[in-house]
């Protein structure tokens, strides 16, 4: 058997004693898939003393993950401390300067330096490999490079962050108010360490910037991804939403247009009885749609300890077998600068706003949606006992987000609207 490959692990949190374990435990079967052994040669964390469930005392130990990086019993380095910045990234480039494959999970590392990274491996005749970083345990990223690689890709959708999902899943299931279900998540450790990455909908963001470059073979747009969080959803949103017949998931859209790059990740309400409205709990799907294929959907577990080490393992095994894919799925150098588009498909939305109650009040939002060219399809006062403000939902035929926003404005001028409205695209799935 050939000789083997040899790993050198920075970060041994969920994710990296994950791998330990599957390199340990299944060793034989990973030799044989491979063709070679795989073997861990030296490891990195901040405290050496911590118990991580894995016995570690084979390895050499680096306090320093660019140590580690460049170490010459390491021939692929696996990043998986996390960060845009910092520590991950200068271990990477150390990696990739040194002539060493990386294998990576982490998504703000890559929608903030994808292309540099990207470029830099194949300056060094190196691979930089992260399925992990997207949808944990599904493979989505050698779908889109791999086996959809003959597609013209027309739009990916999905719900790819698990913790959202479990939130919203959570207040319709149980009733439970955000805030609660917000408590619930945190209580479980789903919680990222700054959360507003999960509820402001970054992370997912991170995630669908890097699955549009490898769609559209443009250079990875993080910046002009359209975010907005779960924050302003409330339980009468998701009551009402299910009255209609959808659920409201924090859903990712990219495609490009004839305008440039739309990519939005926001709250959504998507058909209860589709694949993405029967989505539960923190289990993630994606949907692309390539021109030969049609539409593909896969679904799966989105994060946790076996599931992300099953991806990093992935990108190991490939690298293990000679497969030597570049990053995005294209040489770095020929991925264009993405034109970013604002999101103009035409769809319907979900209007909610608190109607000031009193006489004509409601002629005055008519008004303001059809100058702005904005059409009603269903509209319902619903009850309200004392209040001044009178919760009135309104469902508009197709428009765009342009056109619907001017007649908001209009409306927050005015003297009849209190709050903010809630305005959340209706999504043909
Ligand atoms: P984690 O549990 O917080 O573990 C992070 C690890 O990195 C810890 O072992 C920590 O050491 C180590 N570390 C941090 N800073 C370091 C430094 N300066 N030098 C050396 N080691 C350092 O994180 P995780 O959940 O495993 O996530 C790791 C990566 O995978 C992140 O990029 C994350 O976004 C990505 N990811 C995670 C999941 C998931 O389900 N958890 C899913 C998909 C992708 P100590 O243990 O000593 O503190
Ligand atoms: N915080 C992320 C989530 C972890 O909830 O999906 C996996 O990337």
């Amino acid at each position: 058997m050939s000789s083997p490959l040899r790993l050198g692990i920075a970060g041994l949190g969920t994710v990296g004693a994950g791998v330990v374990k599957i390199t340990r435990q299944k060793a034989e079967l990973l030799a044989t898939r491979g063709g070679r052994p795989i073997e861990i040669t030296a490891v990195s964390a901040r405290n050496r003393d911590k118990d991580r469930g894995v016995n570690l005392s084979h390895y050499a130990w680096e306090d320093d993950p660019v140590k580690l990086a460049t170490r010459d019993d390491v021939d692929v380095f696996v990043e998986l401390m996390g960060g845009s910045d910092g520590p991950a990234k200068a271990a990477t480039e150390a990696a990739l300067k040194a002539g060493k494959d990386v294998v990576t999970a982490n998504k703000a590392m890559l929608a903030h330096h994808g292309q540099e990274l990207a470029q830099l491996a194949e300056d060094n005749n190196c691979v930089l490999r992260f399925e992990a970083a997207v949808a944990g345990g599904i493979p989505i990223i050698k779908s889109l490079t791999e086996g959809l690689a003959g597609n013209d890709i027309e739009r990916i959708m999905g719900v790819m962050n698990g913790t959202c999902n479990y939130i919203l899943t959570r207040m319709e299931d149980a009733g439970l108010s955000y805030e609660e279900a917000f408590a619930e998540a945190d209580g479980l450790g789903y919680l990222e360490a700054d959360p507003n990455l999960d509820v402001g909908g970054i992370d997912a963001g991170h995630k669908l910037s890097l699955l549009a470059s490898i769609a559209f073979g443009t250079q990875v747009a993080f910046d002009a991804v359209e975010l907005e969080g779960i924050g302003q959803v409330s339980i009468e949103d998701i009551r009402q939403a299910a009255d209609m017949g959808y659920r409201i998931k924090l859903l990712g859209v990219t495609r490009m247009t004839g305008r440039g790059l739309e990519q939005t990740m926001t709250p959504c309400l998507v058909p209860a009885v589709s694949p993405l409205g029967q989505l539960q709990g923190g289990t993630n799907m994606v949907v692309v749609e390539g021109d030969q294929v049609g539409q593909v959907v896969l679904r799966g577990a989105g994060a946790g300890e076996g599931p992300t080490a099953s991806a990093v393992m992935g990108d190991v095994m490939d690298i293990a077998r000679g497969l030597r894919m570049t990053t995005f799925g294209q040489p770095a150098s020929s991925l264009v600068a993405a034109q970013p588009a604002k999101s103009a498909t035409p769809a319907p939305f979900y209007l909610r706003l608190a109607l000031q109650d009193k006489p004509g009040a409601m002629a005055k939002v008519a008004a303001a949606l059809g100058d702005a060219g904005v059409s009603i399809d269903r509209m319902r006062q619903y009850g309200h006992d004392q209040s001044t403000t009178a919760p009135v939902l309104i469902v508009t035929h197709k428009t765009t987000r342009p056109s619907l926003d001017a007649a908001l404005e209009v409306l927050a001028g005015s003297d009849v609207v209190s709050g903010d409205p809630v305005a959340l695209r209706i999504e043909k799935v």
